[in-house]
């Protein structure tokens, strides 16, 4: 198998959470504790700030600075570990998703207090339509918060997928004293100090005396009591269930005062997966094979007008990419070849001459890449699993001024191929509409049409509730339905249909009275 003592080495994964459940911290702190950077705040420098919700030039700008942190990559323990930033901001979800198709598993950051919350939700969706493991942290225990049999109960339910505590916590919030891990039989105990961690001290097992001399006899009472009470009610951890997707391990910590973090780290070097296969409409791609593949998943275009390119972030699949060699572009059926592929490390960027699988590199790139594109030594590959989800916000987009019509085509293209929003073409009138996730991304174009493209463009309203894509096996009900509903069909940029629907009530009217179409909520069918 080629290249397999650097494939087995690296674990590529994300961080997830609902805005401000602790992402950012724990990044940094895992950062901290595998020696990628040395000073708190390297991370969170860079973070969208929650006041510039309203100022999206802001945002850009600083989406712009984390480009430098999409992926911070560290070694820790003969592991080569890959970070993947996720940006928190809501309107920015569907980069999210597009960043889930990258890795290879995922940690779940959970507010003790806020429980499993919507984006949350979401993200683990994605999560599970893609079997990725899952590994959960409570974080915040600092302070008071849900039960932590409650929030288990919680994350079962609204997460989909069954759990295994693997540290469980004593007390919370003003009484929290620390963790027992379940799993080593170690206590740590807890200190508000965001500079030093108390050491763990070993135990043969829970019943040992010395827990009671650390916490207490009450505490420890309790903490024994809860053990059984997890013993009794969850399953025993299994690492290949927990890779097959079936069952997270959950950990308890608070991530500003670096608590916890050490346990779930050295768990995951010991369990998460090594590069996971991947799948093309073609056949699955493993990453042990001779010739090199990988797959465009995200855009990132540079904000200063000086540097007008962009960057292609592409995971690498399978063999090994090196610098200046010449690949296929499968869309294109073009050959290219990179003499700046870009590796990201935390706090600096450097030029590679070799990758492997798991690793993302970042090229530079005037335009060829769109998202989902692929790259290979000739193999017609096309990876699938990128999802575009059905956006909620829509309005229709028109030529502001006519002398620059080309400019705007162009424009609207790019920023498509960049994942920026969907464009939808209806049938009925020819109007074009863009769909998307977050109302910032309206401005986003504009601002972007004007100051990359030279173009101008007009926003008109349009009362839609919903765009899903519709397929059938009933040819007879399929164009039955485009005809009836004509004046609310369009096609996405791939040419596929889109059934365009004013109300919830319209769509479930619909779903109702064509029982052989099938609506698509996302474009992965
Ligand atoms: P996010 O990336 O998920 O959005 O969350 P982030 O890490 O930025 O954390 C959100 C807020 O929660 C921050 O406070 C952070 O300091 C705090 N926080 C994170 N982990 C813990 C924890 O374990 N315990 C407690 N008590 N707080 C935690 P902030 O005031 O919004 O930001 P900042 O001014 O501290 O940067």
């Amino acid at each position: 198998m080629a290249n397999e003592k650097e494939i087995n080495k690296r674990r590529t994964f994300a961080i997830i959470s609902h805005p401000d459940a602790g992402k950012t911290t724990l990044t940094e702190k895992l950062l901290l504790f595998g020696g990628a950077i040395h000073v708190a705040g390297a991370v969170k420098s860079n973070k969208i700030k929650k006041t510039a919700t309203s100022d999206f030039m802001e945002i850009e700008k600083q989406r712009g600075i984390s480009v430098a942190t999409s992926v911070m990559g560290f070694e820790y323990n003969d592991r080569k570990i890959n970070i993947l930033d996720t940006p928190g901001h809501k309107d920015f979800a569907e980069d999210t998703y597009r960043t889930l198709t990258a890795v290879d598993s995922v940690i779940i950051v959970i507010d003790v207090a806020k429980g499993v919350e919507e984006q949350t939700k979401k993200l683990a969706e994605v999560c599970r339509m893609r079997n990725t493991p899952v590994m959960v942290f409570v974080n915040k225990m600092d302070r008071e918060g849900k039960d932590a049999f409650e929030l288990l109960d919680e994350i079962e339910d609204l997460l989909k997928i069954k759990v295994r505590p693997l540290t469980w916590p004593i007390g919370m919030g003003r009484s929290f004293q620390g963790v027992y891990n379940l799993y080593k039989q170690n206590l740590r105990l807890f200190e508000a100090n965001q500079e030093y961690v108390k050491p763990a001290v070993n135990f043969t097992n829970i019943n040992d005396t010395g827990i009671d001399s650390m916490i207490g006899e009450s505490a420890a009472k309790t903490l024994r009591e809860e053990a059984e009470l997890v013993e009794t009610v969850y399953p025993a951890f299994d690492v290949d269930s927990y890779l097959r997707a079936e069952l997270a391990p959950v950990f308890f910590g608070s991530a500003l005062y670096n608590f916890g973090v050490q346990e779930i780290l050295d768990t995951f070097v010991e369990i998460a997966p090594s590069p996971r296969n991947a799948k093309t409409e073609e056949r699955e791609i493993s990453p042990y094979e001779d010739k090199f593949s990988g797959f465009v998943f995200k855009i990132h275009a540079n904000m200063d007008p000086n540097h007008r390119d962009r960057i292609a972030f592409v995971k690498i699949c399978s063999g090994r990419f090196e610098r200046n060699k010449n690949y296929t572009h499968v869309r294109h059926q073009k050959q290219l070849k990179f003499s700046n592929p870009t590796s990201f490390m935390a706090e600096k960027k450097q030029i590679i001459d070799y990758a492997y699988p798991g690793d993302i590199i970042g090229l530079y790139d005037s335009g060829n890449f769109k998202i989902g594109d692929s790259l290979t030594e000739g193999e017609p590959l096309h990876f699938s699993g990128i999802p575009s989800f059905s956006p909620e916000l829509f309005r229709y987009i028109e030529n502001g001024d006519p002398m620059k019509f080309k400019q705007l085509a162009k424009g609207v293209d790019q920023l498509m191929d960049e994942g920026v929003a969907q464009l939808f073409t209806n049938e009925f009138n020819g109007r074009k509409i863009i769909g998307t996730v977050g109302a910032l991304q309206f401005e986003v174009i504009e601002y972007r049409l004007k100051h990359e493209y030279n173009a101008t463009c007009r926003y008109e309203p349009i009362q839609l509730y919903k765009a899903c894509w519709i397929t059938s096996d009933n040819k007879a009900q399929l164009l039955d339905f485009k005809k009836r509903k004509y004046q609310n069909m369009a096609t996405d940029k791939h040419g596929r249909d889109v059934f365009l629907a004013d109300t919830t009530f319209a769509l479930q009217m619909a779903q109702q009275n064509f029982p052989d179409i099938t609506f698509h909520f996302t474009s992965e069918f």
